[in-house]
């Protein structure tokens, strides 16, 4: 019994470490990120066989995925804090950079949906998944990857 008493604070210390991942809550910046997953998700799904009819649904999906590329822009990744004090600024910048990147493209991808240039559109949808692919290989934590 003695033997059982002492083993209760590791069983409660092994019972938090079980708990932490789900307790873990996103950051601001996760949170814009998963929207941002939301709207491209559909927009890549929808340029695979694109209607005419459905335009106005696509561009409501693209108006969303650039207000959380822009709220995203003024947010600063987690993996900032990781950085040596004389590279942060030159990392935030880059950042910034890749996101205007992003912006430009994804108002490109507008044009296209509104004019109906769907291959254009198509390109663009790749494009924009090329940008991801860099941003995250680039400044999201390796512990972030899901
Ligand atoms: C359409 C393009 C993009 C989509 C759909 C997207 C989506 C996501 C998703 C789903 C996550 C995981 C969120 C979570 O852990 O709950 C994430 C994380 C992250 N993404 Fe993106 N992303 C995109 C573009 C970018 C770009 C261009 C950059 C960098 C310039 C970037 C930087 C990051 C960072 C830094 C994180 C980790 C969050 C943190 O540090 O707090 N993403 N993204």
């Amino acid at each position: 019994m003695k033997n059982h008493q002492r083993l209760l604070p590791y069983c409660v210390l092994v019972l938090l470490l079980i708990l932490c991942p789900s307790l873990h809550a996103d950051s601001p910046l996760e949170k814009k990120m998963n929207q941002m997953r939301k709207s491209f998700r559909e927009l890549k799904k929808a340029m695979a066989t694109p209607v005419e009819t459905d335009k106005q649904k696509y561009l409501a999906w693209v108006a969303d995925l650039k207000s959380a590329t822009e709220a995203s822009k003024t947010l600063e990744p987690e993996k900032t804090s990781k950085i040596p004090a004389d590279q942060k600024t030159a990392f935030l910048e880059g950042y910034k950079n890749k996101m205007d990147e992003l912006v430009d493209e994804i108002d490109s991808l507008e044009k296209a949906i509104e004019l109906g240039k769907w291959d254009e559109a198509k390109a663009l949808v790749g494009q924009i998944n090329q940008l991801q692919r860099e941003g995250h290989q680039k400044y999201r934590n390796e512990s972030n990857e899901h």
